[in-house]
């Protein structure tokens, strides 16, 4: 006859040293298991006198009972400090700085005016703003643009309708331009700003988009001359390509609104499927310039004899794309996070001229 008394200490005492569950596990099996010692009593049972049996049965019953209560508490105990010694393992530092994965992203379009606004600011220029939706005078006459300028067409410029009562045809603006006549028509010179904004035309392929980004310049005081531009859109220029000069040239053009007026190119190279500025033989066309027209400054209010300036304009996307090496203009329109976030620039880091300005 098995001692139930020793059987029961052993299995106690070994249920009490158990430090795993699977080491649990293993004592559960050996003693309740299918061939487990105290199975092997219940099933001994069947062999007995009636008697015997009633005897035997409730020891042997009360055995298995506080055995199996002994397991389970021990289970409990053990898994609860198996899941303790998890979670101090896995514990993870709230208070550490978090490393988001950023989707959006400050738009290379609005990196590149921001670098622009911060180089000018630096050289003392204000930023002015005007409408989106221009009057003809602001856009155009004012302008200098002659009546049947082509740039007055319905094919190349959004009109809006006509003013019923007064016929008056307002223009989604073509260019920056009009903030000019804006700025001299309420402000006394001395006046040294640029014009950032959004600017609209009838365009739409590869390179052009119906709706751009440019920003203007306008400089008027006294004495003013073609030296002035010259040295501000070099500085500018190798300041925002981070060069430390430019070979630049101004190649003679036509604006209505300046005389005399010119392309400003720098020199680069397209060899090798790679564009290096400020080097090569070629040349790229960086923005449009020039001495403001007498009759620009006359429809302004401004005597001509006593006041000079010079002007210029650019197209900020592109500037963008040439700076960031970003091949195609469409998606810079299509607000697909993913391109914003290969693209995009961190929103904390605003460029300013002391820090960088990429
Ligand atoms: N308004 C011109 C354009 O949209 C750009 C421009 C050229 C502006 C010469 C100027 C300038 O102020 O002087 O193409």
């Amino acid at each position: 006859m098995t001692d139930l008394n020793q059987l029961e200490l052993d299995l106690i005492n070994a249920i009490g040293a158990a430090d795993s569950v699977t080491g649990l596990e293993d004592i559960r099996v050996a003693a309740l298991g299918k061939s487990g010692s105290i199975s092997g009593l219940l099933k001994g049972l069947g062999a007995m006198s009636p008697d015997e049996r009633r005897e035997q049965g409730p020891l042997i019953n009360g055995l298995r009972d506080r055995v199996g209560a002994a397991l389970s508490a021990k289970k409990a105990g053990l898994e609860a400090a198996e899941l303790d010694a998890r979670l101090l393992a896995e514990r993870i530092d709230l208070t550490l700085p978090a490393r988001p994965r950023r989707k959006g992203g400050v738009h290379p379009t609005m990196q590149a005016m921001d670098e622009i606004i911060a180089i000018f600011a630096e050289m003392g220029f204000a930023v002015a703003e005007g409408p989106d939706i221009e009057d003809d005078f602001h856009n155009f006459t004012a302008l200098n643009f002659p009546p049947k300028h082509p740039a007055r067409e319905l094919h190349d410029t959004f009109f809006l309708k006509a003013d019923p009562e007064t016929g008056e045809r307002k223009v989604l603006r073509t260019h920056t331009s009009p903030v000019q006549v804006r700025t001299m028509m309420s402000e006394k010179p001395p006046i040294r700003i640029i014009a950032p904004g959004r600017t609209f035309r009838k365009d739409s392929d590869a390179t052009h988009t119906p709706m751009f980004h440019q920003v203007e310049g306008l400089v008027i005081d006294r004495a003013i001359h073609m030296g002035h531009l010259k040295w501000t859109l070099e500085t500018f220029v190798a300041r925002y390509f981070e060069l430390s000069g430019v070979h630049a040239r101004f190649r003679p053009h036509h604006f209505p609104f300046t005389e005399p007026s010119a392309e400003m190119d720098i020199r680069c190279d397209r060899s090798g499927g790679s564009l290096k500025l400020n080097e090569g033989d070629d040349w790229m066309e960086i923005l449009g310039c020039g001495m403001v027209h007498p009759n620009v400054l006359r429809n302004c209010g401004l005597d001509p004899d006593e006041w000079q300036g010079f002007a210029f304009g650019m197209g900020v996307d592109r500037l963008a794309m040439l700076k960031y090496g970003i091949t195609d203009l469409r998606p810079m329109f299509e607000a697909d996070t993913r391109w914003l976030a290969h693209y995009g620039f961190s929103p904390f880091v605003a460029p300013n001229a002391a820090s960088g300005l990429s």
